[in-house]
């Protein structure tokens, strides 16, 4: 007995081992065509972990904000699986389910839209509790019934984005750096596991490029997968902890940043490469 457990510790490698995160998302041949002649994205492929920071690159119209609107549902795919993963286990196929299940994946994936989508005439703590809008009950939501946990996380992610002094505001009033940082409180309260943002520092200046990149690396911090579509190398290689590259529909390069080359970059942008920053 003595000998084998002997035996037992002596095998047992006491090394610490590196802990790959939980995947949280698998897709699979995922393409989308908009008609017979055309056809934007093909046999997609890829995993996602908890925790990554993923820029998506290419030239514009090579379908990046396309590919996140398949992920979050709100763009149908023509064909290809992306199965959603729950404690290390495969759930459910995304592309096949039904209303309420969508909505309940939305829940779970939040968007941060390039254009922000906010509410103009509303005030920017009731923006943010919008994002609790699919866990509400309908009547509740048509009357702004919100709980006071709402109300209380609502505030303090405000108060985390610097914020709170503009909660009464409308959001009409605000700059587009205040608007994209509601946008992020908002796909917050939902408590995604999930977040993707289609281009969250497009019409952004470098002090509020770096505020939102910096909140953006934080939140994948917390252990949420953030998939972000992003036209800077620059940031990119600064902050992402993975890029994904896509070129005439698909995957042409899926590594770390430091990896990107200048041959790269010419097969992702070909002659757009000068006006890359
Ligand atoms: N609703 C639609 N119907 C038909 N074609 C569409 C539709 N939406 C997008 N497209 C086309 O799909 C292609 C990919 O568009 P997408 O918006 O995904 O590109 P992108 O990589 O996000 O570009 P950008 O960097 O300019 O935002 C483009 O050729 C676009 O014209
Ligand atoms: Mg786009």
């Amino acid at each position: 007995m003595a000998q084998a457990l002997l035996q037992s510790a002596v095998e047992f490698d006491a090394r610490p081992q590196a802990v790959k995160p939980p995947k949280v998302l698998a897709v699979k041949g995922l393409g989308k065509a908009w008609s017979s002649q055309q056809r934007v994205l093909d046999d997609i492929t890829f995993d996602l972990h908890a925790g990554e920071l993923v820029a998506v690159i290419g030239r514009s119209g090579a379908g990046k904000s396309t590919l996140l609107h398949l992920l979050n549902g709100t763009l149908t795919a023509s064909e290809g699986e992306m199965i959603a993963w729950r404690d290390e286990v495969p759930v459910q196929d995304i592309t096949r389910l039904n209303r309420r299940e969508m909505r309940q994946w939305r829940s779970e994936c939040g968007m941060i839209f390039q254009d922000f989508c906010l509410v103009p005439r509303l005030d920017v703590l009731t923006n943010v509790l919008l994002g609790r809008l699919s866990q509400t009950s309908t009547f509740k939501s048509f009357f702004k019934v919100f709980s006071l946990t709402d109300r209380a996380r609502a505030i303090e992610l405000l108060q985390w984005m610097n914020m709170l002094p503009h909660a009464l505001q409308r959001a009409e009033n605000l700059s587009g750096g205040q608007m994209q940082r509601v946008a992020i409180c908002r796909a917050l309260m939902q408590n995604p596991k999930v977040l993707l943002a289609d281009e969250p520092v497009a019409s952004l200046d470098p002090k509020n490029t770096r505020r939102i990149m910096d909140v953006l690396r934080q939140i994948s911090g917390q252990g949420i997968s953030v998939m972000v579509n992003l036209h800077s190398v620059e940031l990119v290689r600064e902050y992402c902890t993975r890029v994904i590259g896509i070129a005439q529909g698909r995957i042409i390069f899926d590594g770390h940043p430091n990896q990107l080359n200048d041959n790269l970059l010419h097969q992702l942008y070909g002659d757009e490469i000068s006006q890359l920053t």
